[in-house]
């Protein structure tokens, strides 16, 4: 195949962090690790066409996202050639063409960082190993995963299946700051393709941006404390995983999405994220809970809309809970129904 020019596509699905990321050093290293669902439905697709250029003083592209040049999304996409170019130096050597599209809406209120980061950070990678062949299949990942870190933090989540781990962490085995592993030991099958039915309270824009967020843990009166806990979180979900204990996996998820949230109220600037809607959800799901004894969880990202989490054994019963009890409090109705998924697919 000729490297004067051809394309590359890949699909990244987003994901749900269950001990969350929030707050973070230099150069994109977290301040504490996470660990996250990798989910199904919810994915971007990205072609990345490629011609060989003669003039390499400056990046050259343009971004077409669901068929429209889209001017307004090339400094975010600049800044990210700019931290990755010193990992990738062959990215000035292409005009590229950066054609995109999302699995579900864009003005859902889901964050399409991720899965978006993540699938351009594999184009990239795979025009690289074009150049450069004998790339083994584990490295590939791992540049992908740490490129994708450099565009959104949590986007390094997006590469691998299942169970991601991202963050240093001393009982997680080849967990690193730099780029998210495939959780690496024992879970259980309770966890095997778990229900995320998001709830879309507010599909408005952000009213924080992430980046803001995570300097909002700088100078945080509590942010030693919330990073240490973060880490015994997740050591407390190993034997969760590999024990398929419900309950604690309940506790521990929803006590970190209320801890995030508690973040935010307790920075400066303050602010509040969730919607009356979303605590008139959480309320009904620990009715639901209560009164059924299902294992429904809820987890929450920055914003207002709710991932209500399940196992997919009880899927019939919560649906139908859903539809009943929780539909009436989403924008227009609406919600999106995934589960776990399997990372990332070359197409
Ligand atoms: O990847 P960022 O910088 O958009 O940060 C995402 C932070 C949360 O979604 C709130 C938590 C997480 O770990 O995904």
């Amino acid at each position: 195949e000729s490297m004067e020019h051809g394309s590359v596509s890949w699909e990244a699905p987003s994901n749900i962090a269950l001990v969350k990321y929030w707050g973070k050093k230099e150069h994109q290293i977290p301040a504490n690790p996470s660990v996250s669902f990798t989910l199904k439905n919810c994915r971007t697709i990205t072609r990345l066409d490629f011609s060989k250029k003669e003039n390499q003083s400056d990046f050259d592209f343009e971004i077409y996202f669901e068929g429209n040049k889209k001017e307004d999304f090339k400094p975010k996409i600049k800044t990210f050639f700019e931290r990755i170019v010193q990992y990738v130096p062959f990215l000035k050597e292409y005009k590229f063409e950066i054609h995109s599209e999302n699995t579900f809406p864009h003005s859902s209120g889901i964050a399409s960082s991720a899965s978006g980061m993540g699938a351009l950070a594999l184009c990239v990678v795979s025009l690289e190993k074009k150049l450069n062949p004998e790339m083994t299949e584990g490295f590939f990942r791992k540049k992908a995963s740490f490129l994708a870190r450099l565009g959104s933090g949590s986007a390094c989540r997006s590469i691998e299946g299942d169970i991601v781990v991202w963050g240093k962490h001393k009982e997680i085995q080849g967990s690193s700051d730099l780029f998210g592993i495939k959780y690496p030991d024992e879970v259980h099958e309770n966890f095997k393709n778990y229900q995320d039915t998001i709830l879309l309270v507010d599909k408005g824009t952000k009213e924080v941006s992430s980046s803001v967020g995570h300097n909002l843990m700088h100078n945080h009166p509590f942010a030693e404390a919330r990073f240490a806990q973060a880490h015994e979180n997740l050591a407390k979900l190993k034997p969760v995983f590999a024990e398929g204990d419900l309950k604690q996996f309940i506790e521990i998820v929803e006590s970190e999405a209320l801890t995030l949230h508690a973040m935010m109220m307790s920075s400066r600037p303050y602010f509040i994220l969730m919607k009356p809607y979303t605590l008139e959800i959480i309320n009904k799901i620990w009715n639901f809970r209560k009164h059924t004894g299902l294992p429904v969880c809820f987890t929450l990202d920055a914003g207002a809309n709710v991932h209500v989490l399940y196992p997919e054994k009880d899927k019939v019963k919560v649906l139908e809970f859903i539809k009943n009890e929780l539909v009436a409090y989403c924008e227009n109705g609406h919600y999106i129904c995934d589960s776990v998924g399997d990372g990332a697919k070359q197409l």
